[in-house]
């Protein structure tokens, strides 16, 4: 059965500030599921300097969570993508390997640092755009160069963008300011996607299901599909067009 999709998490043991072991994978996927979701696409960080764990070791270790989940949720699928943090070659390193984009398509989960302005985050995003690539933008309710500031996400929409907030954001347990912002851009119609951010059972963990209750009561539930049904399974859509 169809249920919600997570597309931005951290599950796979051992490879970045996510899950530190195979049973705290397992405990966030037991979440995912009492979330009502059903399609996950685990996203570990590239991020120079400080995430940087090889491809093969992320491959590796995806492939052990995913089997190991296929015996204990059987209805759960597990798809690898990546967050990736923002830099001057990315596009040179996002087509060496396909485990730094979103199941291998032209999706891109792109992330920016608090420090980058909003010219450099402009320019890396249609630098993106310009060779193929479909930019998603991780979590934008964090980012001080945008300010929560309407106008510059609409910016970043208009030239193809599109917009990824976190669940916590939008139920308030990232504090008012992220939730007042957040409830902007979903009455406005700008956000395409919803992900958990889970990193572990604790203070980030999986809040999927709250949130989907919450869009729907806000914008109703065809729009909710949207963001947490339909836009993510078209990555996988494209993903299954690719093999
Ligand atoms: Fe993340």
């Amino acid at each position: 059965m169809q249920g919600l999709f997570d597309m931005h998490c951290h599950i796979i043991p051992g490879v970045d500030d996510g899950a530190r072991d195979m049973n705290m994978s397992l405990a966030i996927l037991k979440e995912e599921k009492e979330n009502g979701v059903t399609d996950i696409i685990i996203t570990p960080h590239f991020r120079r300097e400080m995430f940087e764990t090889d491809r093969t070791v992320v491959l590796e270790r995806f492939l052990a969570i995913r089997k190991e989940a296929r015996s204990v949720f059987p209805d759960m699928r597990l798809y690898i993508g990546c967050e990736f943090h923002s830099n001057m070659d990315m596009e040179q390193i996002l087509a060496s390997d396909p485990l730094y984009r979103m199941i291998g398509t032209k999706y891109v989960l792109l992330e920016f640092s608090s420090v980058h302005n909003k010219a450099y985050i402009k320019e890396r995003t249609y630098a993106l755009l310009a060779r193929g690539y479909q930019p998603i933008i991780a979590h934008i309710e964090r980012y001080p160069a945008l300010a929560r500031n309407i106008d510059l996400v609409e910016e970043l929409r208009d030239i193809g963008a599109y917009i990824q907030v976190n669940a916590d954001a939008l139920i308030g347990k990232d504090g008012w300011g992220y939730k007042r912002f957040t409830g902007k851009l979903l009455r406005e119609g700008m956000i395409d996607f919803v992900g958990s951010d889970a990193h572990n059972t604790s203070d980030r963990a999986c809040h999927i299901g709250k949130a989907y209750t919450h869009v729907v009561r806000k914008i109703g539930k065809n729009e909710a599909d949207r963001i947490f049904i339909q836009n993510p399974a078209e990555i996988v859509r494209a993903a299954a067009e690719r093999s």
